[in-house]
């Protein structure tokens, strides 16, 4: 077999189990970007949808929308390819978990260079306006779970470029946004400049330390914890997010790892939130339209 058949394999195969598990096409795109190298281009990408649809006519909508994402947008998928790329979701060999921060940080610091929305959501294929619907999706679900409040101060972990500190800064008293890459702090802070309660630190990516017992209402971690988990820093950050968190605040982890097991996350997080003295609210659910994120919410106990 050729390199450019097993890519086309690799494809349908990603194809196939996006259509069986009911996930938008933005996301199954992204999952092509992630998981083909450049034997086979985006125009060829679309062939396929469109050949697909004579097995699966259930989803020929479906996959047309596909074609209709790649075809004609080679640069915008080479694009994604290449921010996709510039982050490694693997552990190398004698790498320390310091090691992996310093190497992820690098890697987010390239891949928001080559495009800010791509570099904190893949799915939203690098446009601002897909970003922008799945942040207001992701928002009125935490206002749903009562995490948002004229009162409350919100620590994000790993904040990126601050789409969450634009969004929430009205629903919140302060937002502490931190991240490990010094770029993403940097666009974060022009994104947000002149919203007076928003604060960004670039921060070690080890621990909370900076941070004072009880300090926080809530914690926000969206799409972080995977490569706090990869780095080996994750339960670290759970035993800290429960010093930090006020007796009842919350904490909204959306995607644990990226180990594509479902019930290993479900199992981590209980057994971190039972250690920690957390409760688990919401275990694992996909709340999401627009994006494949998996909520956990954890209170913090003592409160009310
Ligand atoms: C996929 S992006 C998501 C950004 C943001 N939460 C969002 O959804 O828009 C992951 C972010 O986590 C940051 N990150 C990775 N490891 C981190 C760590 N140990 N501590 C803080 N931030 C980290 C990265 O630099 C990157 O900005």
């Amino acid at each position: 077999m050729t390199a450019a058949e097993r890519e086309r394999m690799i494809a349908r195969r990603i194809l196939e189990n996006c259509m069986a598990n009911g996930l938008p096409a933005a996301v199954a795109v992204a999952r092509l970007a992630v998981n083909l190298k450049t034997e086979i281009h985006a125009a060829e990408l679309a062939d396929l949808a469109l050949d697909m649809r004579a097995n699966a006519s259930h989803c020929k909508g479906w996959l047309e929308n596909i074609a209709v994402l790649l075809s004609g947008k080679a640069d915008a998928f080479d694009n994604l390819r290449s921010t996709a790329a510039s982050v490694c979701h693997d552990r190398q060999g004698d790498e320390t978990g310091e090691m992996t921060v310093r190497r992820l940080a690098g890697g987010f610091d390239e891949a928001v260079a080559i495009s800010a929305a791509a570099s904190v959501q893949l799915s939203s294929l690098g446009d601002e306006e897909k970003l922008s619907a799945t942040t207001a999706e992701i928002v009125s679900w935490l206002e749903r779970q009562d995490f948002t409040g004229a009162d409350e101060t919100i620590l994000d972990i790993g904040c990126g470029i601050g789409r969450f500190e634009g969004a929430l800064h009205a629903r919140a008293k302060h937002i502490v946004g931190i991240d490990i890459s010094s770029r993403m702090i940097a666009v974060a802070r022009r994104r947000c400049a002149g919203l007076g309660n928003v604060e960004f630190r670039q921060t070690s990516g080890l621990d909370l330390a900076e941070f004072a017992d009880a300090g926080f209402d809530s914690v926000l971690a969206v799409d972080s914890f995977p490569y706090l988990v990869l780095a080996g820093v994750a339960e670290r950050h759970f035993s800290e997010m429960a010093r930090v968190l006020r007796p009842g605040g919350m904490a909204a982890i959306l995607n644990y790892s990226y180990r594509m097991s479902p019930a290993a996350d479900s199992s981590d997080i209980r057994h971190l939130a039972r250690i920690y003295g957390m409760d688990l609210v919401i275990d694992g659910e996909m709340p999401f339209r627009h994006w494949d994120g998996t909520a956990f919410l954890i209170r913090s106990t003592g409160g009310t």
